[in-house]
Parts: structure tokens; C-alpha cells; sequence
């Protein structure tokens, strides 16, 4: 078996942590890990506080072939345990590393921040896609944007990435800020700002405000990219003005710096002209949407101000396709035809309600004549949570759903101000899945959406088992 290049070396560890191994001299590790149950052998483990504390998984970590543990000074040595890193605090030792990590990428390297309301996992995952093309690329794991999802990401950064790619997320004023100084982009992304997550926030403007905290980390001179067509687009300018930062603009608007132009939507996807300052670029989005290509048009906007082939790395766009909960199509074998399956059940509030919406109205009625939306609640809404739930009647209505079904208190807001014939259920999503499976025909085109906490990923499960056609996709 070929050793595994480490990704901490002995000494490199010491000199991140300010801390001699406790239990052996050398170890070097090939992997950080903050959960046993996917711990690979030779990683490291840290003993991170969150709902449980990890200092009581510190043997099961060792038993699964953790190189190391990183622990609080008070942890007591338990038999079976190997090298410990003793620290006051863990997860500062984690933010310690992940400094380390980006302090030791080659002076060419180059580093992209995401940040928005909706979008930060679609747009990383786009970056990663195209960046990987180019060179050695390293970007976080599913959603990790929080006060120990950064540093962990950062800390399992190999020491030659070429392109570094980080989600950063927030629910309070303030938290950006620590993450982006971490991270230090040459450039940041704000896909988007949208009335998500006000039950912490005085207004959307406060919001604009706290996801512009992201520029802070750049340097002068970097690129901080905004969405053109966003009522608080000139706020975030403004923030990108006074640091010193160089505010590009993207949209499908002529005067936004990266802009969007023959845009077309159809089954498979969509296509567009990106032009970038002088250059025009035709691509192919796998992933149906405005919305995505919107993310597409801020990733292109980054993608130039790092100065990469902007031209050949969008062109890995044309092969990412929707992942799971997030837009994946897959088709169902109802008796005598199909039916198409849209599946959104992953993520949810209003803008990315209404853009699933519209992206469902781009389905050509030829093929699936019948619409039907299955919409669940959207969480963390707080208070204007009944009139966001019943605001989304004029997306239903754009998007000429024939038939909605509807799951969750808040949704039922929406539901009840729906005309009859378009009402085509309101149930919990325990008994979702029974009343689809009776009521689809062949011919549907069927968008589940829903906060993943509204718990419809079980009825799209049940569907597939039930009617999916083994590996098939629209
Ligand atoms: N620019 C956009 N505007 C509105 N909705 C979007 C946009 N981009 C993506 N979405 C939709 O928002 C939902 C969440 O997408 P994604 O997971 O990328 O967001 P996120 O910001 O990473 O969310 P989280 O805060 O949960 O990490 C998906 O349904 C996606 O289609
Ligand atoms: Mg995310």
C-alpha cells in the first residue's frame, strides 16, 4: 500500500498547536477529523463541544485508527489511547491550524469566500467544479460555514492546494468576520441577500450589512463580488468601497460588470453568453435555473479576478448536475407513461421557493403537461413567517402550477388562499407519500420543496423506491 502523503507533519503540528505531544514523539496525520463515525485511520481528532462533547468519543476515535487526539488540558488519558495534543481549548487549536494552513499556501495560490442567503453551497460546488479543472483544489465539506466548519476546512487544506474554495455562513451580526480574516479570499461572493434568518436581524439592510462583513478578509485591491439586481446591492458596495476592495457586479442586466446575455432555459439546463470586461463566453449549465446561473455568473466574476482560463474552467459546468435535495430530476414509471420528478427537498425560504418555482414553469408542457408543487414549511422564518408561507401565491400562480399539495403549519397559509382547483392536498408529510402515490399521472412534472427539517426527503425516498427507474434522469 502506498503511504499517504501527510497532511500535518510531525513538527508542523507542534509548531500550529504551541504544544509537544503528550504519549509519543513524532506522529504526522493524513486527515482532521470532529465525528468518529467518519473518521478515517491516521486522522486526527478533535474533541470539539457541540450538542455532545467530543472529549467522550476520544477512545472510540483511537479504536478507528486516529493518528492523534486534540484535547482540553483536563482530559483524563483513558487506556488505548494514543498521542494526545493537550490545548486550554480545542477548538481554538483547530483555528489555530487553520491559520497555519492558510498561512503555508504557496504565494500563487488563490482563495474564494461565499457568502448569501441562498446559493453559498451551489456557488462552492460550481467553483469547485470549475477550479478543479485548472489545479489542485480544495473547498469545504457539504454546508460547513460556521465557527468550527471554516477552521476545520481550512486545517484539511493540503499544503500544495492551488485553489482554495470556502463556504461561510451566519446567523447573527458579527460572525462573518472572524471566518473571512481566517480565511482571507482574494476574492468574496455574496450570492445574494434575502429575508432569511430575520428572527435575528432588525431588517434585510442589517442583514446586507453582516454578509459584507465577508470583504473585511480580503485584501486591498480584491474582488468583491455583488449581485447586480439585489435592492441592497448599493449597501454592499458602499461596505467594498470603504475598505479599500474592488466591487464587481454580476446579473442579466447590460451594466452589471459580469453579465448574462442570450439566456435560455430548457429541460436539461440552461444556456448563456457570460461576458466578462471584454471577453464573451458561451456555456452550458447543467443545472436548470436563472437562479443558478445567476451563482454561474458570480463564479465567473470570480474565476477572472483570480485570473484564471475563465473560459476553460466554466466549461466543467456543462457536467455538474443538481445533487440530491437540491434540484435533482430523476423520472418515475407511473403505469402507462412517466412522470418527472423534481426534487428540492433539502433547503427552503422564499427566494429559493420562488426560484424553484420558476425554474418548474420552464418544463416544457409538451412533455409533462400537469404541474404540481408539493411545498412544506420554511423554517426560521420567525414572525413573518404566515405572510411569507401565503406570499408565495403569486410564484405558484407565475409559475401556472396546476395543483399544489401543501405540509406544515405555515404552509397551510399559502394553501388556504389557493382557488379550489388548484388545491390538490394539505397533509403531513407522514401521509405525503401515500396521497402522491395515488394522485400522480403520468405526463407530471412534480417539485418537492421544503425545509429540510419539513421532512419531505422521506416522501421523495418513498416515491423513488416506488416508481423510480434504476439510474434514469431527465
Ligand atoms: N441565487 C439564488 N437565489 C435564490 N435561491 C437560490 C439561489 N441559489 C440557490 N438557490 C436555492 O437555494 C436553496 C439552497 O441552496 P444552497 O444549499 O446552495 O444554499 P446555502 O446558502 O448553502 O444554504 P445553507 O444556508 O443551508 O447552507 C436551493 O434550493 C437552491 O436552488
Ligand atoms: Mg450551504
Amino acid at each position: 500500500m502506498n503511504a499517504m502523503k501527510p497532511l500535518w507533519t510531525s513538527s508542523q503540528l507542534i509548531a500550529a498547536l504551541g504544544v509537544e505531544p503528550d504519549g509519543g514523539d513524532g506522529v504526522a496525520v493524513t486527515g482532521i477529523s470532529i465525528d468518529t463515525r467518519t473518521l478515517q485511520a491516521g486522522d486526527l481528532f478533535v474533541a470539539l463541544k457541540d450538542q455532545r462533547d467530543g472529549h467522550e468519543f476520544v477512545s472510540t476515535a483511537f479504536k478507528a485508527g486516529a493518528a492523534a487526539a486534540l484535547v482540553s488540558t483536563g482530559y483524563t488519558r483513558q487506556p488505548g489511547d494514543g498521542v494526545l495534543f493537550r490545548v486550554s481549548d480545542p477548538l481554538a487549536a483547530l483555528v489555530a491550524l487553520g491559520r497555519a494552513a492558510r498561512a503555508r499556501l504557496a504565494p500563487e495560490a488563490r482563495v474564494i469566500g461565499v457568502t448569501g442567503s441562498a446559493g453559498k453551497t451551489g456557488t462552492k460546488e460550481m467553483l469547485r467544479t470549475c477550479l478543479s479543472r485548472l489545479g489542485a483544489t480544495h473547498a469545504s465539506e457539504k454546508s460547513y460555514n460556521n465557527h468550527w466548519g471554516v477552521p476545520l476546512t481550512l486545517a484539511r487544506m493540503p499544503e500544495d492546494t492551488r485553489f482554495g474554495v470556502f463556504e461561510i455562513g451566519m446567523n447573527h451580526a458579527g460572525e462573518i468576520r472572524p471566518l473571512t480574516k481566517m480565511v482571507r479570499p482574494h476574492a468574496a461572493i455574496v450570492t445574494t441577500v434575502e429575508a432569511v434568518h430575520l428572527e435575528h436581524f432588525p431588517s434585510v439592510a442589517a442583514i446586507a450589512d453582516a454578509k459584507g462583513e465577508i470583504f473585511e478578509g480580503l485584501p486591498q485591491g480584491g474582488a468583491a463580488i455583488i449581485k447586480f439586481d439585489n435592492p441592497h446591492a448599493r449597501r454592499l458596495r458602499a461596505i467594498a468601497d470603504i475598505l479599500g476592495t474592488k466591487p464587481v457586479t454580476f446579473g442579466f442586466d447590460a451594466a452589471a460588470d459580469v453579465h448574462a446575455s442570450a439566456f435560455r432555459a430548457s429541460d436539461d439546463g440552461s444556456d448563456m453568453t457570460i461576458n466578462v470586461r471584454d471577453k464573451s463566453y458561451p456555456v452550458h449549465l447543467a443545472m436548470p435555473g436563472r437562479h443558478i446561473a445567476e451563482n454561474a455568473l458570480a463564479v465567473a466574476a470570480a474565476l477572472d479576478a483570480i485570473g484564471v482560463d475563465v473560459e476553460m474552467a466554466l466549461a466543467a459546468l456543462a457536467d455538474l448536475a443538481p445533487p440530491s435535495g437540491r434540484g435533482a430530476r430523476s423520472v418515475l414509471q407511473l403505469g402507462g407513461g412517466e412522470a418527472l420528478l423534481i426534487d428540492e427537498s433539502y433547503n427552503a425560504n422564499p427566494a429559493s421557493m420562488k426560484a424553484a418555482l420558476a425554474t418548474l414553469a420552464t418544463v416544457p408542457r409538451q412533455k409533462y403537461g400537469r404541474r404540481i408543487a408539493v411545498l412544506g414549511d420554511m423554517l426560521e422564518l420567525g414572525s413573518d413567517a404566515p405572510a411569507l408561507h401565503a406570499g408565495l401565491k403569486d410564484a405558484v400562480d407565475a409559475a401556472e402550477v396546476d395543483l399544489v399539495f401543501a405540509c406544515g403549519p405555515h404552509m397551510q397559509n399559502l394553501y388556504d388562499a389557493l382557488p379550489a382547483a388548484k388545491k390538490g392536498g394539505y397533509s403531513p408529510a407522514s401521509a405525503m407519500g401515500d396521497i402522491l402515490a395515488s394522485q400522480l399521472r403520468p405526463g407530471d412534472v412534480v417539485m418537492i420543496k421544503a425545509s429540510n427539517g419539513t421532512r419531505l426527503g422521506a416522501v421523495v425516498e418513498r416515491l423513488k423506491a416506488q416508481f423510480g427507474k434504476q439510474g434514469a434522469a431527465a
